[in-house]
């Protein structure tokens, strides 16, 4: 296995992040990151790539996020600080920057394209929105806005979509799958997405007074 980084470095990168994302909201906090660690982790046992570099970007690519920072997303400057702090290698710290730089939704029009390690962790943050995950999101994230999961109308013509977390896992989630970079994430992705489906679908017949 192609390693870089010491196993102790990551493990002291883990309570840093710990420590520092005590406290931020669920959804988008400690529990995202530790997920998506996990999955990166599972991703790159099939993929290949540098596990190590995986492992800091995956902890690492929500730590300066814009929701808590007043707009301003400083995941990039965060990384290399702590990384300096942990002694890593400069090689490393830059490739962990430029993955953490160019990884989320928003940005991917203009991002620079990501390295395979990049490409995993992007694979495994998306994956989060999926599955039982995603729909428990969706709906702390809707609460937390005021925005309701589900309108009456929806279900009469299927427009205002942007209003209701269903209106998201039409415009958003259910778009992730053909945007995976690789054949593991793709495929956890699909059956992410298949109980997603089963799940709209069961919701909404119950809406309509069925069983
Ligand atoms: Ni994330």
């Amino acid at each position: 296995m192609q390693r870089s980084v010491d196993r102790r470095l990551v493990e002291r990168c883990e309570q840093v992040v710990r420590q520092r994302m005590a406290g931020q909201s669920a959804g988008h906090g400690l529990d995202h990151i530790l997920r998506v660690l996990a999955m990166a982790r599972s991703i790159q046992s099939q993929a290949g790539g540098d596990l190590g570099v995986v492992e800091l970007a995956a902890l690492l690519h929500d730590i300066g996020d814009a929701k808590f920072h007043d707009g301003v997303e400083r995941s990039g400057e965060f990384a290399r600080e702590i990384l300096g702090q942990l002694g890593a290698d400069g090689d490393v710290i830059e490739h962990i920057v430029r993955i953490v730089d160019n990884l989320s939704f928003r940005k991917r029009e203009e991002a620079e394209p990501l390295s395979l390690e990049g490409k995993i962790v992007q694979d495994a943050d998306r994956l989060d929105a999926l599955g039982a995950i995603g729909i428990v999101r969706t709906i702390e994230y809707g609460a937390a806005i005021g925005q309701p999961f589900y309108l009456a109308a929806d279900l009469i013509d299927g427009s205002g979509k942007s209003r209701t977390g269903i209106g998201h896992f039409h415009e958003k989630l259910f778009k992730l799958k053909d945007l995976m970079n690789t054949q593991a994430a793709r495929l956890m992705a699909e059956q992410r997405e298949a109980f997603m489906r089963q799940f709209l679908d069961q919701f909404l017949r119950q809406c309509a007074g069925e069983v």
